[in-house]
């Protein structure tokens, strides 16, 4: 059984408990991260903490502990679940006020609540399903306005996974104004010769922290990268495609609403590109 980690205990995962007041359960009020692991070690975690602290900041949550503190956290939970590859999850909630009530609670009355919990993924890395690349269908994107904030309010992407997979295919891009944003839980490129181009950040997509390794390995690699809005047709028109994200790295796509991308299969650049994330990524991991 998994251990995981609940507001300062570590605890087998049936007897982990988070109170039915918690506003994450009541209001999705709370934050998160996905931190991938490769050999037992953390992939970016600096990058995650960093983003987390700017989530929290955005939505005046305080955190419930340092981010060396939970750096600590991820490493124990890594250890004693025994995670050679897999991921760890990290959630924080503004904490189970005594009633339900829209207005926030007071922090010093209420502390934030802070789950972590691992999954583990054998074969992250040498993933069977980059080497046959990944099929999308576009949907609309009806989220809320500030994406760059990694909320678990989490619905409308289930639901596009879900339009997906009865379309039979592996995932969605979601579209608003005409251009796509991003995948429902990874950032979306195309490729047209040696260029790259992915939307730029805004309030409109999250800000990848695997979108910014790969985008600087990319340029390192003297790949030419825009970072611009791009639309359905005009993704449909490119040599190749690909999503990133702490789970996936760089994976291909081959496919846009029913039309193949060169010619089916998985792209140079994609594969490029991923072969070089995973290197770095082992090299610099914690
Ligand atoms: N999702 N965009 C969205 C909407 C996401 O949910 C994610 C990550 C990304 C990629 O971010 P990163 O490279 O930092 O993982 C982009 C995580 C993996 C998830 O929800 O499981």
């Amino acid at each position: 059984m998994r251990t995981v980690y609940v507001n300062g205990d570590y605890v087998p995962e049936d007897q982990a408990r988070v109170s039915v007041f918690d506003r994450g359960f009541l209001m999705a009020d709370g934050v998160y991260e996905v931190t991938s692991v490769l050999d037992g070690k953390l992939v970016d975690f600096a990058g995650h903490a960093a983003r987390l602290e700017r989530s929290l900041g955005e939505l005046d949550m305080a955190s419930p502990v340092t981010m060396e503190d939970l750096l600590e956290i991820h490493r124990e939970l890594v250890r004693v679940n025994g995670i050679d590859e897999g991921m760890v999850y990290l959630q924080i909630t503004r904490g189970a006020p005594a009633d339900r009530d829209f207005a926030f609670p007071d922090p010093a009355v209420t502390p934030s609540t802070l789950v972590l919990f691992t999954q583990s993924k054998p074969g992250l890395a040498d993933n069977p399903a980059a080497r046959k690349g990944m099929k999308v269908i576009s949907v609309p994107d009806i989220r809320w306005g500030r994406r760059d904030i990694k909320t678990v309010q989490l619905l409308y992407p289930s639901m596009g996974k879900m339009m997906a997979k009865k379309a039979g295919v592996d995932d969605a891009w979601m579209v608003e104004d005409g251009v796509v944003t991003e995948g429902t839980s990874n950032n979306a490129y195309i490729v047209k010769g040696n260029t790259i181009v992915t939307r730029h950040l805004g309030h409109e997509i999250l800000a990848g922290i695997t979108r910014a390794a790969v985008l600087r390995f990319a340029r390192e690699a003297q790949m030419v990268v825009e970072e611009r809005a791009f639309s359905v047709d005009e993704a449909k028109g490119a040599d190749e495609a690909f999503i990133t994200s702490a789970t996936t790295f760089v994976m291909p796509v081959v496919e846009i609403d029913g039309v193949a991308l060169g010619g089916g299969v998985p792209g140079k650049v994609a594969r490029r590109l991923r072969e070089i994330y995973i290197e770095e990524s082992r090299k610099a991991a914690v």
